[in-house]
């Protein structure tokens, strides 16, 4: 293979994402493992029952229901799409990947239900916003999207997240309005992690009716899964994920890797893995004189450097991305290795210094 010219012999740094890197190895063999004999398909198998109880236990909710789906987009999407009419609108941070990154998806699912964006430092909603927008809204007017769901992004975009109580602020908040909430959990494990609490007080005790579990940016393979706390919601899932294509006759291959995901916490362990490489780095920049955009309390750090330093680290093979001129974004994941932060640390020194 070639060398791009330029660019430094030394191997390349992963932090472009965390689904830029593989599979957990406990998923892969999982996977393996559940290639034996026949099994029903579209979710009668055992390891898709096994998967429910093991969600309830994990939740600490006795009639919680998860529903297999391959992206993390077609579970936010589904989710959102059994939780607003069509001429409601979803609120969310302007920064929601709901909102910038998913072409509309829930738009499509919930037969044109929009997406309303609310404000906040660190892309969290603030109660305040919450509120003046939804004191704002002309209830029972036709000629306006009625707010239905809160959806929230734990940990947010900007790898920040919400505590528990802002969590109960803002879905009572919504409640007062009528709206349910959802939490797009596509890093939900990091957030459980940070706050050192449990799944359930991280989702249905602090008001939350579905979430987007996660699982293809901690060591899954393809598959993520909505979790519904709500079973007249879970009732209408059945439908709404068959229709959307979204029920695969091998649903046993998806169960499987996420039976492995929560068996003894792996899902916790890899995003402690994920989170505490992070800190490591965000330590490091520290000492060169390079602070975080926001602070890091999961696994995504935002760095606002001189174009220039931003150059040589792509020379020097670090793998990131560039979200606006000057902003490049970190992301650290179950992979990460002590000796690739501190390798990444010296290549910062040296971007830095010219
Ligand atoms: C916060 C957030 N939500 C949802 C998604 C969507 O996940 P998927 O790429 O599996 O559709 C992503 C993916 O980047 C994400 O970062």
């Amino acid at each position: 293979m070639g060398i791009q010219a330029g660019r430094d012999m030394r191997s390349p740094i992963e932090f472009r994402s965390d689904n830029s890197v593989g599979v957990a190895p406990e998923i892969l063999a999982a996977i393996s493992e559940a290639d034996v004999g026949g099994a029903l398909g579209y979710g009668g198998d055992r390891w898709t029952e096994q998967l429910n109880e093991m969600v309830r236990q994990v939740f600490e909710h006795p009639t919680a229901r998860v529903f297999p789906v391959p992206t993390g987009t077609a579970a936010n999407a589904l989710a959102l799409s059994g939780m607003t009419p069509p001429w409601g609108a979803v609120l969310c941070h302007r920064d929601a990947h709901i909102i910038t990154h998913e072409g509309g998806a829930t738009s499509l699912f919930a037969g044109g239900a929009v997406m309303s964006a609310v404000s906040g430092e660190g892309s969290r909603v603030e109660p305040e916003r919450l509120l003046a927008t939804l004191k704002g809204v002309t209830w029972g007017d036709p000629h306006e999207s009625q707010p239905a769901v809160l959806s929230l992004t734990q940990p947010t975009e900007a790898g920040t997240v919400y505590p528990v109580a802002a969590l109960k602020d803002l879905s009572g908040v919504a409640a007062e309005f009528g709206l349910t909430t959802h939490i797009d959990g596509a890093r939900l494990a990091n957030a459980i992690v940070t706050l050192d609490c449990s799944p359930a007080d991280v989702t249905w005790k602090a008001g939350a009716t579905a979430v987007t579990l996660g699982a293809t940016k901690n060591g899954g393979m393809s598959t993520d899964a909505i979790v519904s706390f709500d079973e007249s919601l879970s009732d209408g899932l059945v439908f709404r994920t068959k229709r959307a294509g979204h029920v695969p006759s091998k649903m046993r291959f998806q169960s499987a890797q996420l039976l492995a995901y929560l068996t003894d916490d792996l899902w916790l362990r890899l995003a402690a893995a994920s989170n505490r490489a992070a800190q490591r780095l965000a330590t490091g920049l520290g000492l060169l004189g390079v602070e975080p955009l926001d602070r890091p309390e999961a696994n995504i750090l935002f760095l606002s450097l001189p174009p220039e330093a931003v150059a040589r680290l792509e020379e020097q093979n670090m793998q990131f991305y560039r979200i606006a001129p000057g902003v490049i974004r970190f992301v650290t994941s179950f992979k990460t290795t002590d000796a690739e932060v501190d390798d990444a640390l010296v290549r910062f020194g040296q971007a830095l210094a010219g």
